[in-house]
């Protein structure tokens, strides 16, 4: 295949030796398959800013710090250097949550580094090798998805203890490996303690796994996992051995119904936009 100029400058510093398929082109991203000595890795291409929607952007970055005051500055005032410096901060924000994941045993994909732009990891396989199908695209059965479930709320769990939240996770950004489902896809990682609508986001990342897992063991439904972690965390109290039931009794007194059952249509609404411009990239793809 022809390389992609972003791809060729990782060829001429030694980082890849050769790109060998493209694996899949999303809203914010394009995949490639690469190789490195005898290693096959994936490399992941960002694409422009612009295309990106804004106000989700001011949402997620509220609480992450930038290093430096220039920066900071740089990044209020919308100068030139402001966009290229917010640009390539939410950038490396993937890269920073791979490390610090990574580190912590979440299961993520290994890092190998960020190299002009372009994030190098580990490619996720299946058993025959082939790039690891989505949690979105494979059907289970209810024993099945019971663990994953299992294994997907500890990974929430264990990066709630690092301070961090997801902020995207869905049944497309987990690949199903041979060794169970591994989670992708970090730029729009949210600062756990420093964001306000942390819980929020903590509880839609949880309730779109079990939506999905739900439908092939429907006793799910009835788990309240992303409540029992949020509230044992604000307490100072969760740790990466915590264990936990499902069972959560929400305090009536401060339930605002209306606005659970608004948080959920605009879930159910977001997930089916997101669903339609995956559709789009990929036909235009
Ligand atoms: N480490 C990996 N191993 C195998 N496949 C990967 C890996 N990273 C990404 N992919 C594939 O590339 C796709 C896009 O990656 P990712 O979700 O990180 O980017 P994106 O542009 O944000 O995508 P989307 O907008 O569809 O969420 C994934 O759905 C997955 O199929
Ligand atoms: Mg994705």
């Amino acid at each position: 295949m022809k390389t992609p100029p972003q791809l060729q400058v990782l060829i001429d510093d030694g980082v890849i030796d050769e790109v060998l398929r493209p694996l899949k082109s999303g809203k914010e991203a394009a995949v490639y398959v690469v190789r490195s000595g005898d290693e096959i890795r994936c490399a992941k291409v960002y694409k422009d800013m612009a295309q990106r929607s804004f106000q989700q952007r001011v949402q997620y970055q509220e609480g992450r710090k930038v290093r430096g005051s220039r920066e900071a500055r740089a990044i209020g005032k919308a100068s030139k250097y402001g966009r290229r410096q917010q640009e390539a901060a939410w950038k490396n924000t993937e890269v920073d949550a791979l490390y610090q994941l990574r580190g912590a045993g979440v299961r993520v994909p290994e890092p190998f580094g960020y190299f002009h732009g372009v994030l190098v990891m580990e490619l996720v396989t299946d058993a025959e090798g082939f790039s690891a199908a989505r949690l979105g695209e494979v059907e289970l059965d209810a024993a099945q998805a019971r663990r994953f479930h299992a294994v997907l709320v500890q990974q929430v769990k264990l990066m709630l203890c690092c301070g961090l939240i997801h902020g995207d996770l869905s049944p497309y950004n987990v690949l199903v490996g041979p060794d169970g489902p591994v989670v992708i896809d970090f730029p729009q990682v949210v600062s756990a303690g420093g964001n306000n609508a942390a819980r929020a986001m903590l509880l839609r990342d949880v309730n779109n796994l079990t939506a999905w897992l739900g439908r092939s063991a429907p006793e799910l439904f009835d788990t309240w996992y992303g409540e029992e972690m949020w509230e044992l965390f604000q307490a100072g109290d969760l740790q990466p051995d915590s264990a936990l039931t499902g069972e959560f009794t929400p305090d009536l007194r401060a339930v605002d119904l209306d606005g659970v059952r608004e948080a959920i249509n605009d879930a159910r609404e977001e997930a089916l936009i997101r669903q339609q411009g995956r559709e789009a990239a990929e036909e235009d793809y």
